[in-house]
């Protein structure tokens, strides 16, 4: 791959990567569709990463689909799918991570103390591998998309960092490979997460600006569906993750949910009138 993208650089073209977990969905083709705008060539890496999974997270039973990613990732205009093996990118010596200060201690890290380390050690060794110009995440992992964010900052990688919006199914579901594990019925109560955000703004457009009772009202509303356990619901600042009282410019609105066995994660910047 390192061989490759030289090839590509010195032949003066951009390259713009698609990190993935592989499991294509029409969110993942939206990431590719963008970096075929903004880059000369097209990488896209499918990999299960362990080092982000916790011991009794979902790892073992994570969808996978190579073939069937290949056919999407290509049909989308892919120059180059990565996709290594486990043992290529993490030998049985390696012993050096990623880890950020601040930005993990919020929602996500919180409940997965692991995650991010994770997160940014394998994006980095990517980077170092694909060698890309434009990197493009995903802003339903909001918080995923700020601690690569700050790790490029903090680290001077030399690439461009491009989010790009959730994609949702018609009825609002925000779009993630872990929807596949739903039956018919968590599907409804996975629903409650986007309706309470929907829900959130409404209220806040009516001039409800305490968080504390958004934030119980959506609760409230997820509380109400079968099988839902709610991880967190929180309203922050979009930039810090710092936790926010009263509403009075944009904030972001961050919900993880546990509908039976799966956790199902979803964010909205919520807007203050005339900001
Ligand atoms: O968002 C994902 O699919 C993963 O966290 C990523 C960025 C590919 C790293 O494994």
């Amino acid at each position: 791959m390192q061989a490759r993208s030289d090839m590509i650089r010195r032949e003066g073209k951009t390259i713009a990567f698609v990190p993935t977990m592989g499991f294509l969905h029409e969110g993942h083709l939206s990431l590719i569709k963008k970096a075929r705008q903004l880059g000369d060539a097209v990488v896209v890496s499918i990999f299960v990463n362990p080092a982000q999974f916790a011991p009794g997270e979902d790892f073992d039973s994570y969808p996978r689909a190579l073939e069937r990613d290949c056919d999407l990732a290509e049909k989308e205009g892919t120059d180059v799918i990565f996709a290594p093996n486990k043992e290529d990118l993490y030998s049985a010596v390696f012993q050096t991570y990623v880890s950020l200060g601040e930005l993990p201690n919020h929602l996500c890290g919180i409940s997965r103390p692991i995650f991010f380390r994770g997160v940014a050690t394998v994006v980095t060794k990517l980077f170092n591998i694909v060698k890309p110009h434009f990197a493009i995440f995903g802003e339903k992992d909001y918080q995923q998309l700020l601690v690569v964010r700050q790790m490029v900052q903090d680290l001077n990688f030399d690439i461009n960092i491009v989010g790009s919006p959730i994609v949702r199914e018609p009825d609002g579901l925000a779009m993630s490979s872990r929807n596949t594990y739903l039956s018919t019925e968590q599907r409804t109560s996975a629903l409650s997460l986007c309706k309470s955000l929907k829900k959130a703004q409404t209220l806040l457009e009516s001039g409800t600006t305490d968080a504390a009772t958004l934030i119980n009202e959506a609760s409230d509303f997820i509380t109400s569906h079968p099988e839902t356990v709610i991880d967190y619901v929180a309203i922050c600042d979009p930039e810090t993750l710092e936790d926010i009282k009263t509403i009075d410019k944009s904030a972001l609105m961050a919900i993880a949910v546990k509908v039976g066995v799966t956790r199902l994660i979803d964010n909205m910047i919520l807007k203050v009138a005339g900001m």
